[in-house]
């Protein structure tokens, strides 16, 4: 059973039980209603309570049903909240810890809600690219007020229990028995009638539309690309415009309107694909993990200062370890400049920022860190660097410690190698700035110990990370797909567009920057960089040498102030240089290349494809476990538009077969043979499938 029913006295107790967080799939409102029938049934049952088993009274729908036959199989959450509030005798709902979505509609559809203070209460279905589908924007603002109910619906965020007197009869006392405070409650309002339900109130606000229409162009506004937002307004109005059995009926058919968008789809994609990323087929979810109360960071560059933030923001103490004491100082500096910066927004408290730098330490001795559980090397990219402090850390750290490495191309296996413990090596190769970017990738070498992996894992939650697992390759997932979608930046520029245009085209598809602004930002010469390397181990690869003309210009990017675009100082915006494109046009003359009009729907496919393609033979080589762990790493670490819910996603919307015939084209157009199809695509767009199924 997904709902327990047990009788108390004249108090029936419905408990809805489908864990982790009680989602009201079919088998729980059959019960649930079911248990509803039987203490109609009852004549010794004169009130009934409805609440949650363990961690929450309800997250609301089962979003796994959703586009299934299920969401919609009688007793349909609808049915089940009509049921309780059509009921004769008094629904009390009971609420506890998490009261979401579904959960809080059914509370609303009750005659009365109690709680526990510190419930978590919000009608999150936006954050879904929904809006509340079972009676929440009709009955919220009756309870609430239109202003601060649509302020919870538009925002999905929660409120806790006791900031909403309003919603509840009572608010017991944090440290009460929920189900004996609530039996009690039950028994003190058994008789009383009529009973009391939302859907008898009156929406009162007065000029309601001129409010209604300042929402509606703040929303608009703040929306983007997304529909649910504006919807959720238009929905919470028609409680005050529309009777209340009308706008319960125009409220439905907006959410199953939002329910069928390619935006929801990608939102509750990304939120699944969230969520699974930790889970690792071999290392099941009891695997011990190991204690981390304490870390070191080699190297206070970009990004061992980045790292560092992250576990000082975590409450964990941290040792930095430089060569030179300039170099700490300077890490420190900026670190504490940062902290700084964000107490100036008024996002930190002095007490909190004095509590982080009190738990840095610094030092130019490896003697002073072999006791901390984890150590992240952050030096300088190249192996025999690595290999000294690797060689070096296997002397010190104590025995158990995890020994980290943030490179963002190199072979961890061979790094573990210059160890006698690879078992305890691992990647983890957080993302520029590393105290701001969600996505942490955690590369498993061969080596790697199930219990280490599983400690990084539950390590990028504590550290508020996305954590998505990569086995060892060049370039990992992330920067291995990006190579590809580089290269095709490249040709593009050969064949006739402009940094600009590329750049526009890629912005409008939704990327937070085009190709050429992202690598001003990063600057151009890692980049040059990591192609006078991989290029020679790889001359069989080809690509546009117009990257490495820029960088020969000395255009490296923002930091030089001058890249693919001019910057001037105080301003970020990114000015097209005419020598820049002078030296694009004449570099295709060079080549003998007549220069083409290319259209932006090229330019993106041509992009976007490149980091399908590439991202399938990663799924194929089992580099990635998942192709919604590729989604997620483009969406946590390369800004790819969410609502497209990543690029193994969209490509899955528009087709596979679509995919691979677009493919085959630029196959045939230049630099074709950059474009070999996958042939897991292939595999899939014969099978009609997807990467996601
Ligand atoms: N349906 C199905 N599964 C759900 C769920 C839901 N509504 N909410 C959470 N889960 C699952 C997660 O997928 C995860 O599963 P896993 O253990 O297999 O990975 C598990 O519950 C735990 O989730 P979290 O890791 O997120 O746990 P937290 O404790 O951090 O957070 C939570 C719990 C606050 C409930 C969070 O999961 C959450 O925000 N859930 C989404 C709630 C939501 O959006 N509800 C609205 C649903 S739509 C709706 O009700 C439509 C209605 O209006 C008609
Ligand atoms: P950086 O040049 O800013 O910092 C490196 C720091 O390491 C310097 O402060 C240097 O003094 C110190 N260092 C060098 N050798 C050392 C040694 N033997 N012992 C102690 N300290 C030493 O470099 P950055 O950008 O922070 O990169 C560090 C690592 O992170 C590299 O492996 C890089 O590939 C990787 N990475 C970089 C990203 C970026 O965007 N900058 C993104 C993701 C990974």
């Amino acid at each position: 059973m997904t709902a327990e029913y047990q009788v108390h006295g004249a108090v029936a107790v419905i408990t809805l039980n489908n864990p982790p967080v009680n989602g009201m799939g079919l088998e729980t409102r059959t019960a649930a209603v079911l248990g509803l029938q039987r203490a109609a049934a009852d004549d010794a049952v004169k009130a009934i309570i409805i609440t949650g088993a363990g961690k929450a009274f309800s997250g609301g729908a089962d979003i796994k049903e959703f586009n299934t036959p299920k969401a919609l199989a009688e007793p349909s959450l609808h049915t089940f909240i009509a049921t309780a509030e059509g009921s004769s005798k008094p629904v009390v709902a009971a609420i506890h810890t998490v009261c979401m979505g579904g959960g809080l509609e059914l509370s609303l559809g009750c005659h009365y809600r109690v709680a526990l203070p510190g419930a978590q209460i919000a009608l999150p279905e936006v954050k879904l690219g929904l809006l509340p589908g079972a009676g929440g924007t009709q009955r919220l603002p009756r309870v609430l007020g239109l202003e601060p109910a649509l302020n919870m619906i538009v925002s999905g965020n929660p409120v806790p229990s006791e900031k909403l007197p309003a919603l509840f009869d009572e608010i017991f006392a944090a440290d009460a028995d929920l189900l004996q405070s609530a039996i009690a409650f039950a028994e003190k309002i058994a008789a009383v009638r009529p009973l009391p339900k939302v859907r008898d109130r009156k929406v009162d606000y007065p000029n309601h539309e001129a409010f209604l229409q300042f929402s509606r162009n703040t929303v608009k506004a703040m929306a983007g690309p997304f529909p649910a937002p504006l919807e959720c307004v238009e929905t919470v109005a028609a409680s005050v415009t529309m009777k209340f059995d009308d706008g319960m009926k125009f409220e439905r058919e907006r959410f199953l309107h939002l329910i069928q968008t390619t935006e929801s789809k990608a939102l509750r994609h990304a939120f699944f694909a969230e969520r699974v990323a930790s889970k690792v087929p071999d290392v099941p979810a009891d695997t011990p993990v190991r204690a981390i109360k304490s870390a070191a960071i080699i190297g206070a560059g970009t990004m061992g200062g980045g790292i560092a933030m992250n576990f000082l923001n975590a409450g964990i103490p941290v040792t930095l370890l430089e060569q030179k004491q300039e170099a700490l100082d300077k890490g420190i500096a900026t670190i504490r400049k940062n902290y700084e910066n964000t107490l100036k927004k008024g996002k930190l408290t002095q007490e909190k920022l004095d509590q982080r730098m009190g738990l840095l330490s610094s030092t130019l001795s490896y003697e002073e860190i072999g006791q901390a559980d984890i150590v992240v090397e952050a030096v300088f990219e190249e192996l025999g660097v690595k290999e000294a402090v690797f060689r070096k850390l296997d002397d010190v750290m104590k025995p158990g410690a995890i020994l980290a490495t943030n490179t963002s191309t190199l072979d961890v296996d061979k790094i573990a190698a210059f160890t006698r413990r690879p078992q305890d090596v691992i990647g983890t190769h957080f993302f520029s700035p590393a105290n701001v970017m969600k996505l942490l990738e955690i590369v498993r070498g061969k080596e790697t110990a199930k219990d280490v992996l599983a400690t990084a894992l539950a390590l990028s939650k504590k550290l508020k990370k996305t954590g998505v697992v990569s086995g060892v390759c060049d370039g990992f997932i992330g920067n291995r797909m990006i190579e590809q979608y580089s290269r095709q930046a490249g040709f593009l520029l050969e064949e006739g567009a402009l940094p600009e245009q590329v750049d526009k085209a890629a912005e409008k598809f939704g990327f937070a920057m085009g190709p050429f602004r992202m690598g001003d930002l990063a600057g151009n010469d890692i980049g040059w960089a990591i192609r006078k390397r991989r290029y020679v181990e790889k001359p069989e690869i080809s690509y546009s040498k117009t990257a490495d003309l820029l960088c020969e210009m000395g255009r490296y990017g923002q930091k030089t102030g001058a890249g693919w675009y001019d910057y001037k100082a105080g301003d970020r915006k990114a000015y097209a240089n005419d020598e820049v494109n002078a030296m694009i046009v004449q570099h295709s003359a060079d080549l003998g290349i007549t220069r083409r009009k290319i259209s932006d729907e090229e330019i993106v496919e041509r992009l976007v494809y490149a980091l399908v393609n590439e991202g399938a033979l990663i799924l194929e080589e089992g580099i990635a476990l998942r192709a919604s762990d590729i989604d997620m790493v483009y969406l946590t670490g390369y800004g790819f538009p969410l609502y497209r819910g990543g690029p193994m996603f969209y490509a899955d919307t528009v087709g596979l077969p679509n995919v691979l015939a677009a493919i085959n084209k630029y196959a045939q157009g230049h630099q074709g043979k950059a474009w070999k199809p996958a042939p897991l695509l292939q595999q899939l767009a014969a099978e009609g499938k997807t990467f996601n199924s």
